[in-house]
């Protein structure tokens, strides 16, 4: 991962490593030493713009510096409800924008579990945001990757029972808001092309493994849902899900009065996928006996393939609830005003690095960030593959 403004990997060994060579080629050491004092200079003022969070999580993680060595940065926020100050305030803590809110994120994935509308005002401006990140995301070798939660299909289904007048009034009006959420509209079209009901996210970029990495090696994954994966909805996989959730969503957009009700031509399988057992609205990894949970979570994580299982929907204000030896992460903290809890970001960093004699380890390191307090390291996970 190269190193960006604020996620500086090792800078204070790129500084060194390269004032060396240029002192090599000119001799003096004269000119050496106030080669190493400019250079101590640069660094220290890089690190000056470092936000305090970053510097704490930059020395939770160690970073091996090898050419071999590959890692990857994923960001996860949850609920967002309608406040973009609130959600500025958690990206820029994570590192993934500045503060004009734009991409700052270098190759970083950036992963929303949904509900970015209703209890707030600002619809519009977060769409928009998303929208432009995923952009410019792409232009840096990162990469946005947006779900939807159970209020995005509540909007295409008019059911406006948590949307503000403030936010009605933002569009124009209530026509000019339903129109903007159909099919034809920007937001309809963004939900239909960038949004699914889940995405799996490699911790890793596979296609950046190097090739002295035993073949056996596949890279670990996350699996990021709004409510939640029953094991049911596991076993009929990734794509299967997204492809009902796209067919729903076609269909509640298209449709021109439906008021929260399902439209008739409904099939089945897409009732089930927006009932309460469903993946937009299931709470079962918050609700169910630790005992329960972990057996869930086992299952559904073998379907789907992954080492942790991330969701939001459920609200607990005083931070993330960890539970299975971290197979499950419930991130929702009501970062909205509207619920006024931590202001959140789950961070995954992970490493993969040689070892002596051709070992590799992966080292994966997750950690929670709320505004205002410590980073906390939840897992810390070394494994020689
Ligand atoms: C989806 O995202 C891509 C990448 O940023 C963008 O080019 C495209 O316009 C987006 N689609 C819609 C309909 O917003």
């Amino acid at each position: 991962m190269p190193p960006t403004a604020t996620m500086p990997r090792s800078p204070g060994v790129g500084a060194v490593g390269a004032s060396r060579g240029q002192a090599a080629r000119t001799g003096s050491p004269f000119f050496r030493l106030a080669l190493i004092f400019g250079a101590l200079l640069v660094y220290l003022g890089y690190r000056a713009t470092v936000p305090s969070s970053h510097k704490v999580l930059e020395s939770a993680v160690s970073f091996t510096p090898s050419s071999a060595t590959i890692s990857r940065r994923v960001v996860a926020v949850a609920d967002l409800h309608g406040d973009l100050q609130h959600a500025h305030n958690v990206l820029r803590m994570a590192g993934i924008i500045d503060a004009s809110a734009n991409w700052i994120g270098g190759d970083a994935v950036l992963a929303s579990t949904g509900d970015i509308v209703d209890r707030g005002d600002d619809t519009i401006e977060l769409y928009k945001m998303f929208d432009r990140l995923r952009q410019q995301a792409l232009e840096h070798g990162g990469e946005v990757r947006n779900c939807l939660g159970n209020h995005e299909m509540m909007n295409a289904l008019h059911d406006w029972r948590y949307v503000t007048p403030g936010d009605v009034k933002s569009f124009g009006g209530p026509q000019a808001r339903r129109n903007v959420m159909s099919s034809s509209g920007w937001i309809g079209k963004a939900w239909m092309s960038n949004y699914t009901i889940s995405q799996t996210v490699p911790l890793l970029s596979p296609h950046k493994v190097p090739p002295g990495v035993p073949s056996h090696y596949a890279v670990p994954h996350a699996s990021f849902v709004h409510g939640g994966i029953h094991p049911e909805w596991a076993a009929k996989g990734l794509d299967h899900i997204n492809e009902v959730g796209r067919s729903l969503l076609f269909r509640a957009l298209d449709w021109k009065s439906p008021r929260g009700h399902l439209p008739p031509d409904t099939s089945r399988e897409e009732m089930s996928l927006y009932d309460e057992m469903g993946p937009l609205w299931y709470r079962g990894y918050a609700y169910e006996t630790e005992e329960e949970v972990c057996h869930l979570a086992h299952a559904a994580k073998e379907s789907l393939g992954v080492r942790h299982l991330v969701m939001g929907h459920t609200p607990h204000f005083d931070g993330f609830v960890v539970r299975c030896d971290a197979a499950v992460l419930l991130i929702d903290t009501g970062i909205s005003r509207a619920y006024g809890g931590e202001q959140s970001a789950l961070i995954f960093d992970t490493e993969l690095l040689p070892l002596a004699k051709g070992a590799w380890e992966e080292r994966s390191t997750l950690t929670a960030l709320y505004r205002g307090r410590r980073p906390k390291i939840i897992k810390e996970i070394r494994r020689v593959v």
